[in-house]
């Protein structure tokens, strides 16, 4: 077993406690064309966050569970968590009164790139969607003016927070130089192509409540460079454990500190 899928294993057993679930039942008041907006972006986000096939559906994803007991349970977990996000964004949708998502062309060309490009590929398209993700949690906690909406996605952030620090671990392990300039490069591209993604399909409805295009993109840059600073002081520290990861931080923390404001 690799070291930091014990830990995670912890940690997934330890999030599962002391969850408050959000008061769905509080009176609801909101502006009609807010509400619409909130309810249409987050039915949809229901679908994408766990509403799907919840868990690797890569041509080779059970090939990479088998490779350790481990690998499976740790991977498992992660997915349970995110199956809790798609029950907690249906509360939000009902207490929006939206209609349910069930299929969209954008769902399924997603579906379509995670299936045919392999394990290692498809976990990398998911880390990238869980820093978009967080982007995307924090405006609506900002801005919804709703207090279980925003409740809920404080919950989902603080487990979104962990899915990234677990990849971080993860690609840490497999890569203990780092990356080279191509691969951050393609880290960057990656990211950026998801986040123009959302913010295509989404963005209307995030600037309905509020949020300025400029936020979104500060934000989505922050994420991505906070996760290949984070990851490159884990890969220093993994080679010189004289290194405290305390000291050298990490991103975790950083998103724990982010998603507060
Ligand atoms: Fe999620
Ligand atoms: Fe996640």
């Amino acid at each position: 077993m690799k070291a930091h899928q014990q830990k995670w294993i912890r940690h997934f057993e330890n999030n599962r406690l002391n969850r408050k679930e959000p008061e769905w039942d509080l009176p609801f008041v909101m502006e009609e064309k807010r509400r619409h907006a909130l309810a249409w972006s987050l039915a949809e986000y229901q679908l994408g966050d766990g509403g799907g096939p919840c868990c690797l559906i890569a041509k080779d994803a059970e090939k990479y569970r088998a490779t350790s007991a481990s690998t499976r349970e740790v991977t498992d977990l992660w997915f349970r968590e995110e199956a809790e996000h798609s029950r907690l964004l249906s509360g939000a949708v009902k207490r929006l009164q939206g209609n349910f998502v069930t299929d969209t062309l954008a769902f399924r060309q997603f579906q379509r790139v995670r299936r045919l490009m392999g394990a290692q590929f498809e976990m990398l398209v998911l880390l990238q969607v869980e820093i978009i993700s967080t982007v995307y949690y924090r405006i609506i906690r900002r801005h919804c003016e709703d207090a279980p909406i925003a409740a809920m996605c404080g919950l989902i952030l603080r487990d979104e927070v962990g899915h990234i620090s677990y990849h971080r671990d993860r690609l840490s392990a497999d890569h203990p130089d780092g990356w080279n300039a191509l691969q951050r490069m393609w880290f960057y591209f990656l990211g950026y192509s998801c986040a123009l993604v959302l913010w295509l399909g989404h963005g209307w409805a995030l600037r309905a409540i509020g949020m300025k295009n400029s936020d979104f993109f500060s934000q989505v840059h922050r994420g991505l460079r906070s996760f290949v600073r984070s990851f490159h002081r884990r890969c220093v520290s993994e080679k010189n454990p004289g290194f405290s990861n305390d000291s050298l931080g990490n991103v975790c923390s950083s998103y724990t500190i982010k998603s507060r404001t």
